[in-house]
């Protein structure tokens, strides 16, 4: 993890000096005391799901091999981490063809839904159903509609079934139809989620290496619980994050130079848009990934208003390599794919801080079950440690729970004078 490129030494009056840190050491260090006392306090789920027991996953995992597809319904924090987790363990080309095929039905657009239905053998198929709170409106309405096709089909339909809740209308069908169950701790937000049965479970029936994630996620949770914020990654670039948020840095942007890591970007843009977005603070999260958005955001990063910091993500090691041959003279030939995507990621790093923008960046050997569980928890407790700096609860999203409330009592309302009449009236010509 290097922040070098966010210091003064670096990019001039722009960053931050040793003594502004040193100035923050106080409430760094009593950040980290009052994360210890809510994880004392049962307040820490994320923390607390490190120490399940992974054999419960082992009969599903055998149970899974009788199917050819994955279908995982669930919206936001029931879907992004496994999303992620399988786009950079599997590989974003290679799981589309290996055995089992993953599908994911998260938005309730009926086209979508429409478009995987049409590819699936629903007998063929083991279908999770993930809903912490059980009553999201998007996971219950493509489950119904996928629960009414599979009754239809006269099968021992119900066995196809992992639900993963806690609570809720889910809850309740679930114990009334005996479905295979899997609890979400009370204490687990969803967006905190990924290392609890909500991620592993799913990912344990994806062939990933459950227990290497969650090692690499408890080697992590050691140093980002040390108070010393020069050996501790997370309360580091928490303090820098703020320290930059303060110097009216409000865009955070995530720009991994691999494309594996794309989805991750996704997983960290929840993570800490609906954890600190909140009275009136937060920093809004962008994705991009490298090399691809130097040719449609970088422009902007570079020479648009100074309000942005950027995350670098990248690894020494790729999955394979190709060299670049070619039989006439030219600037690329007898390289690496590899050492071209890194240069570039040279290129993009030194021409922002020349332009003084801030970066961090943080160099994986390589991107493994090991290196992406230190990265899922770094980022959660990052998350954790910038809600005790802000002064805000990271784990509730009451605004998002607002605007759901609303969607229920316009559905609901408006079924007896039919909703298209509704939509069409207001605010259209
Ligand atoms: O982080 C969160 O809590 C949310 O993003 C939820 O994950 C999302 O709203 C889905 O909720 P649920 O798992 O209850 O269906």
């Amino acid at each position: 993890f290097n922040y070098s490129n966010s210091m003064n030494t670096e990019i001039g009056d722009f960053g931050i000096s040793i003594s502004d840190i040193d100035n923050e050491l106080e409430k760094a260090t009593s950040c980290i005391q009052n994360l210890r006392d809510k994880e004392e306090n049962g307040e820490l789920g994320f923390l607390d799901v490190l120490k399940d027991n992974l054999d419960n996953y082992e009969e599903l995992k055998e149970y899974s091999k009788n199917f050819e597809n994955l279908l995982i319904i669930g919206i936001g924090g029931s879907n992004l981490g496994l999303r992620a987790s399988e786009s950079a363990i599997l590989g974003s080309l290679t799981s589309r063809y290996d055995k089992p095929k993953i599908h994911y039905m998260d938005n309730s657009d009926p086209e979508k839904t429409n478009y995987i239905l049409k590819k699936l053998d629903l007998e063929n198929t083991l279908v999770f159903v993930i809903s912490k709170s059980g009553n999201t409106i998007e996971t219950l309405a493509n489950f119904f509609v996928v629960r009414n096709l599979m009754k239809k089909k006269n099968f021992n339909w119900t066995k196809n079934i992992v639900s993963i809740t806690h609570d809720g209308e889910l809850k309740k069908l679930t114990e009334k139809e005996k479905y295979i169950h899997f609890d979400v701790p009370k204490n687990v937000g969803g967006r905190f989620s990924v290392l609890s049965s909500v991620g592993l479970a799913p990912m344990a029936c994806a062939q990933i290496n459950i227990k290497k994630l969650t090692d690499g996620a408890k080697l992590m949770e050691k140093s980002c619980k040390l108070e010393n914020i020069f050996k501790n990654p997370a309360l580091m670039n928490s303090f820098i994050h703020y320290m930059m948020y303060n110097r009216g840095k409000k865009v955070s942007v995530m720009m991994p130079y691999i494309e594996r890591l794309r989805s991750f970007g996704m997983w960290y843009g929840q993570l800490w848009a609906e954890s600190l977005g909140k009275n009136g603070f937060g920093q809004t999260p962008v994705t991009a990934v490298g090399a691809t958005s130097q040719h449609s955001q970088l422009q902007l990063y570079v020479d648009g208003p100074k309000d942005k910091i950027v995350t670098f993500l990248s690894v020494k090691k790729f999955k394979c390599d190709l060299e670049i041959e070619y039989e006439y003279e030219s600037a690329f030939k007898g390289y690496k794919m590899s050492e071209i995507i890194n240069s570039e990621l040279v290129g993009t790093e030194n021409s922002l801080k020349f332009h003084n923008v801030p970066t961090v960046k943080i160099v994986l050997d390589e991107l493994n079950e090991i290196t992406l569980g230190k990265l899922f928890l770094m980022y959660e407790m990052q998350t954790a440690i910038s809600g005790e700096i802000y002064g805000i609860n990271a784990f509730d999203q009451p605004a998002v729970e607002h605007g759901k409330k609303i969607a229920h009592e316009f559905l609901t309302k408006n079924r007896s004078r039919g909703m298209s009449n509704e939509l069409h009236s207001k605010n259209h010509v």
